[in-house]
Formats: structure tokens, sequence, C-alpha cells
């Protein structure tokens, strides 16, 4: 017999996976406090040229994705990680600076809701492909003076689909295709949210949170402060 959580869980996703392939990811909201899903479109987090509207369809942010309470959760657990850790300001490939993280496979059983439903999304970001999440989940702490540099995700260690929650505070991600730097997306993650990239945004589009001075959505500026991720990406193609 399958545990009722099981059978809720693989409810959900199939719900979830069914208005993914039907809609394009920017119409779709994921309610957290309800476990609904339901297709509403979230204009007002995206800002993008009029170049990159073709490919817009491959990044989307889904509002309140946590709660509050799932938040302070996340955090007792992430905090007992990284207890004692300094902000780095030298990553291991330049990407990002005033960060600490952590590649977090065991979490206390109250966060296993959020962490499947994290990887749940992943998995059904897109639907031509199989994709599948990695065990382990990647855990960002940027300080507030930290900011991520434009990069694009090395294919050797993450596939088709990058998932973050964002925690603590908002900030921007700026996107900006490799070949043709008019097409631009900036996107403000709010805090509690998820963002989900794919496709061509994922594999052509540079992403990067900048420091303060720069952080600026549709001419206001966002003030990032201390700002935690949960990302989850899908296991590496290996051709
Ligand atoms: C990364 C990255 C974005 C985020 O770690 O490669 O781009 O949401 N992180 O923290
Ligand atoms: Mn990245």
């Amino acid at each position: 017999m399958i545990p009722n959580v099981i059978r809720r869980v693989e409810f959900q996703y199939c719900k979830l996976h069914f208005l993914l392939r039907t809609r394009p990811l920017s119409h779709v909201m994921y309610s957290g406090s309800t476990g609904l899903v339901t297709p509403v479109a979230d204009p007002s987090l995206l800002d993008c040229s009029r170049a990159a509207a073709q490919d817009v369809d491959g990044f989307a942010i889904i509002s309140n994705f946590v709660s509050s309470e799932e938040e302070e959760q996340l955090m007792v657990d992430i905090r007992r990680t990284l207890r004692g850790r300094k902000y780095l300001y030298d990553h291991w490939d330049g990407a990002i600076e005033g960060y600490s993280e952590t590649e977090k496979s065991n979490w206390s059983e109250s966060n296993t809701p959020v962490i499947q439903r994290l990887k749940a999304v992943a998995a059904a970001a897109v639907t031509d492909k199989v994709v599948v999440p990695l065990e382990q989940v990647h855990v960002l702490d940027l300080a507030e003076d930290g900011h991520i540099k434009p990069h694009v995700d090395s294919v050797k260690f993450c596939g088709e689909v990058i998932c973050g929650i964002s925690l603590l505070s908002d900030s921007v991600m700026q996107l900006q295709h490799e070949e043709y730097p008019d097409r631009w997306i900036h996107a403000l993650l709010s805090r509690f949210s998820l963002y989900i990239m794919r496709g061509v945004i994922r594999y052509k589009y540079t992403h990067a949170i900048p420091t303060n001075e720069n952080s600026v959505f549709k001419g206001e500026r966002i003030t990032k402060q201390r700002r935690v991720s949960v990302i989850s990406r899908t296991q590496p193609v290996h051709s």
C-alpha cells in the first residue's frame, strides 16, 4: 500500500507536470500554503527586453513557494550546517563573492516536504526529456555585500533545469544572452519565491545577482540583505 503522503506528492506532481506541459512557465503559480497549483501569470516579477521575449518562457518565478514558517524551519537546519563558517571572497571558479555554501542531502524531517516540492518542480520543468534532480541540494548563503557575477552553470555538474528558493531577502537576478546582449531579463527574486530556469535561458543566458549598487528592478532600487538560496539542479546530461 502506498502511504498517503507519497500519493499526495505524486498527485501534486502530476498536476504540476500537466500545467507545465500545457502552459508557459511564466503562467504557473504554486501555492505553498495550500499545495494547489494554479496557473497565475505573474508578469510583475519579470522585466525583459523586446528581444528576449522569444526566450522568456524558459524562466519563471513562483511567488510564496514557501511560507515564513517553512523559511524559519529551513534556516534552523541551514544555520546548523553552516555554523561557524566565515563568508568567503574567493570562489573556486571566481563567480561568487561574499558567500558560504554547502551541498546538503540530510534535511530534518520538518523540511522534507519543502525539499520534495522543490525537486518535484525541477523534475517537471521540462517534458520533452526525462530530467532527474540531483540528490543533493545546493545551499548558498550570500552576505549582504556578496554578489554573483554573470556566469552559466557548468554542464559538467548541472543538467537542463535549475530551480532556486530565495530566503531572507528580496534580490534581483540579471540574465543576459551570451551572444546577443540586447536579450536580457531582470527578475525580482522575492523572498519566499521559487525561480525556475530551463532550456535556452539555462544554457545561453548568463545569470548574476549584482551588488546593491547595481540592484535595480524596473527603475526601483532593491536592497538585498543577507540572502540564502536553496537550489535543486537536474543531473548533468552525458552525451
Ligand atoms: C549559483 C547561482 C543563484 C542563486 O550558485 O551558481 O547562480 O539563486 N546561484 O543563489
Ligand atoms: Mn549559477
